[in-house]
């Protein structure tokens, strides 16, 4: 990593009026993680040697969710108790940063703001008083534009509100919010800063301006990745980010061997890792850390979570898998619903209908048709009914069961836990066990079936 000599300040105080929601902006999630955890976790690559995240509304949820433990640079966090602009948030941090220290300024709604582009206007600094981060947008709406003079310097930023001419309007080139300077400049120009006369707020962007007027040289430079510089002010830029995100997401694992097939369906919240010729298809999403061995096949509108897969395993189509451990040459769904401490052993199936939870299903076991494991232990070749039931809650306790090796257990079968059921033992279709079954027995609870002769139907009432 290239170290440079400059600390980061993100402004993440806002409340995000144009999102019309009582959640901070921070905290919204694109590919299943917060906003401003995808810039901190490229600011840190950027070689800085520390971050101040200025925070505010909804703080504490904002402090708590944001995760800095990996990061081996420190992060201060510095309250912006009242919200009053972009200027005055930058105004709370300098203080602590002396004087001859360079700044990087970021903005906590600009997630995707790349490391390599932040150390290419780093290296630009050096010429000039601002390096400002700039890009030329066909729709520049909502964005400050950049207002050159005749000889092409910056002299000013003009807030999209406050373009009152059509020259104005034509402008294209857009301040990204990220530029470096000097914390004795900025101090100096944010002295300087008068509110604006309609929404009473310190524009930081307002420094420009000054700065130019008082002779410093400001040079910018371009972004041509719309992506890295997009903002997210309102719902509609979060699910259009969202979209270019996974849709890079999808690029990336194509480019690595898996196929996906339909890009525009499918959804990466997290991290996969792969191995070859694994197939997905459409509307699955990925969650959490899951990882799919060799020739893996995932069925369409699957969700997985934080799951291994290995080699050669199908899940077919509508399967739901949270924290599971799915053996190799296995077959899962469709319908099926694998909850967290789900282990199935090599060749072991699981059909349509069932749920299992916090249980190890043996080597070959199959259990296939409408059925709800929970909290147990299950041997290799055993074969669950259709409809079989482990009734693992009396309503206070959950309870432990155990099945043997190569037992058989009959359609419609309840197993009321605790319960140990013996190698090779057999339960007759329908019944209930209460009791433990020794090895080998064959059992059967329910009534046994009977006639009644001359039998007549009551006739229905007219
Ligand atoms: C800002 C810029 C605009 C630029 C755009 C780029 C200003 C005045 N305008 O506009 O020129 O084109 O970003 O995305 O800066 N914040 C605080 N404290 C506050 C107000 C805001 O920390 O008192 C934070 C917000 O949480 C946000 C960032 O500053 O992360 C930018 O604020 P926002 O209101 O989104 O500014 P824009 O209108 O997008
Ligand atoms: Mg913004």
């Amino acid at each position: 990593m290239v170290h440079i000599n400059c600390s980061a300040i993100i402004l993440a105080a806002g409340r995000g009026n144009r999102m019309l929601s009582d959640t901070p902006k921070a905290l919204y999630q694109i590919g299943g993680k917060f906003i401003l955890q995808h810039l901190m976790d490229s600011v840190i690559q950027v070689g800085v040697k520390s971050v101040y995240v200025v925070y505010g509304y909804k703080g504490a949820a904002v402090m708590e969710n944001i995760n800095t433990d990996k990061f081996k640079i420190p992060v201060y966090w510095i309250l912006q108790d009242e919200l009053i602009g972009t200027g005055n948030a930058v105004q709370r941090v300098l203080p602590v940063i002396s004087d001859s220290e360079e700044v990087l300024i970021l903005y906590g709604d600009v997630p995707f703001i790349s490391y390599q582009t932040l150390q290419r206007l780093h290296s630009i600094k050096s010429q000039c008083d601002i390096s400002i981060l700039t890009a030329t947008l066909p729709n520049p709406n909502g964005y400050g534009r950049i207002i050159r003079n005749q000889e092409g310097s910056v002299v000013s930023i003009l807030e999209h509100d406050d373009i009152v001419n059509d020259d104005q309007k034509q402008i294209k080139e857009i301040n990204t919010g990220i530029f470096i300077a000097v914390s004795g400049h900025l101090k100096f120009w944010l002295n300087t800063l008068t509110p604006h006369r309609l929404t009473n707020e310190f524009y930081l962007t307002d420094i420009v301006h000054i700065a130019y007027q008082s002779g410093y040289v400001i040079h910018t430079m371009c972004s041509t990745d719309t992506f890295e510089i997009m903002g997210v002010n309102s719902k509609s830029d979060l699910v259009y980010l969202d979209r270019q995100y996974q849709k890079r997401q999808v690029q990336y694992l194509l480019s690595s061997g898996l196929i996906i097939t339909d890009p525009n369906r499918f959804d990466l919240r997290g991290t996969l890792v792969h191995g070859k010729d694994v197939n997905i298809d459409v509307n699955v999403i990925i969650e959490g850390h899951v990882s799919l061995g060799n020739r893996v096949k995932i069925g369409a509108s699957c969700i997985l979570k934080d799951t291994v897969v290995e080699d050669d395993v199908v899940i077919y189509p509508f399967s739901i898998i949270e924290n599971a451990k799915i053996s190799f040459q296995s077959k899962v769904g469709p319908f099926v619903r694998l909850r967290p401490g789900t282990e199935l052993k090599e060749k072991s199936h699981v059909g349509n209908f069932v749920e299992i939870k916090n249980t190890r299903l043996g080597e070959r076991s199959k259990v296939r048709h409408l059925s709800y494991l929970g909290d147990a232990n299950i041997g290799t070749q055993v074969n669950i009914g259709a409809g079989t039931i482990i009734c693992n809650y009396d309503g206070i306790k959950k309870h432990h069961t155990i099945i043997g090796d190569n037992v058989f257990i009959g359609a419609d079968s309840q197993l009321v836990a605790p319960v140990t059921i013996g190698k090779r033992a057999i339960i007759g279709a329908g019944t209930t066990v209460t009791k433990d079954v020794p090895a080998g027995e064959t059992i059967i609870s329910r009534i046994r079936q009977f006639s009644i002769l001359n039998w007549k139907r009551s006739k229905k009432k007219k």
